[in-house]
């Protein structure tokens, strides 16, 4: 196995490895590359829902599907795996997310625990379109300017549980109007990644977030701010999906998007993602 950093500030591709015949030394080698490059990536894999929960589970306990996520396949069984589709099987979808675009976001940073992993693994792929990016909010908090980073250092953000990181109203709940009383968790602004030592911005999501204790408009205000600096191309690495991807990223440092994609193609992702811990400064 080797690991190839990628050419920007973030991520590697790792090569020479059918990850269904991990054993326990590369898994550990994968496990010290994932938290030094923040994404990986391996090309070329052929997994079943089953071998992707074989594969996720030898780095930390899954967690099953949210029962807010759109339907996901019977065949899937009991399997902690689900589907990111814009499929459609006798009229229903078969996994959540649509084809729209998907904004910057931490996966369910609205949890008192966020996942500390997420797990892609690409079944179909359309022929354009629906790539991902990946940011390091690691590398966005060191090149942040002094001011702001004195602005947000000591507060807490809340993150809104309600809405889909494609703007849909979650299952189960109401639109939000006021951002002071969203549902979700708060998080310190800035973590410390529990393992590595290091800090990095933690805003979860921009729609309906607020920084507590601050008016709304000045709270607005700031996190615009926040996110135009962490949206530049600079910390972000955007990965275009060929059929067998896997992809892995630390959910406590890395933040991701996707672009749509034309709704007449098929889009079929597999997805799992490990227990959270609570974020800390
Ligand atoms: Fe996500």
């Amino acid at each position: 196995m080797e690991v190839l950093p990628k050419q920007g500030a973030v991520g590697a591709e790792v090569i020479g490895i059918d990850v269904t015949k991990s054993d326990a030394q590369t898994v550990a080698a994968i496990r010290a590359a994932w938290l030094k490059h923040g994404v990986l990536l391996f090309r070329g894999q052929n997994l079943t829902p089953e071998g992707l929960a074989a594969f996720s589970a030898q780095f930390g306990e899954l967690e099953p599907p949210p029962a807010s996520e759109g339907g996901t396949r019977e065949e899937l069984g009991n399997q902690p795996v689900w589907y990111i589709s814009n499929v459609k099987e006798n009229g229903q979808a078969i996994g959540s997310l649509g084809n729209a675009e998907a904004e910057w976001h931490t996966d369910m940073s609205y949890l008192p625990e966020p996942p500390t992993t997420s797990i892609l693994f690409a079944q179909e792929v359309p022929p354009s379109g629906g790539n991902t990016s990946f940011a390091d909010m690691e590398a966005a908090l060191d090149a942040l300017d002094d001011d702001l980073r004195k602005a947000i250092a000591h507060r807490t953000v809340h993150h809104d549980s309600s809405t889909t990181s494609v703007g849909e109203t979650r299952r189960g709940h109401d639109a939000v109007f006021d951002v002071t009383t969203a549902p979700g968790a708060s998080h310190p602004a800035l973590r410390t990644h529990p393992e590595t030592g290091r800090v990095s911005l933690y805003l979860g999501r921009r729609r309906h977030a607020w920084i507590e204790g601050m008016a709304v408009g000045e709270s607005e205000a700031l996190l615009d701010r926040l996110w135009e600096h962490c949206a530049e191309p600079t910390f972000a690495w955007e990965h275009v999906w060929r059929a067998g991807d896997l992809v892995m990223w630390d959910n406590r440092r890395m933040i991701h998007r996707r672009d749509a994609f034309d709704p007449t193609t098929r889009r079929i992702m597999l997805r799992t993602q490990l227990c959270g811990d609570r974020p800390f400064k």
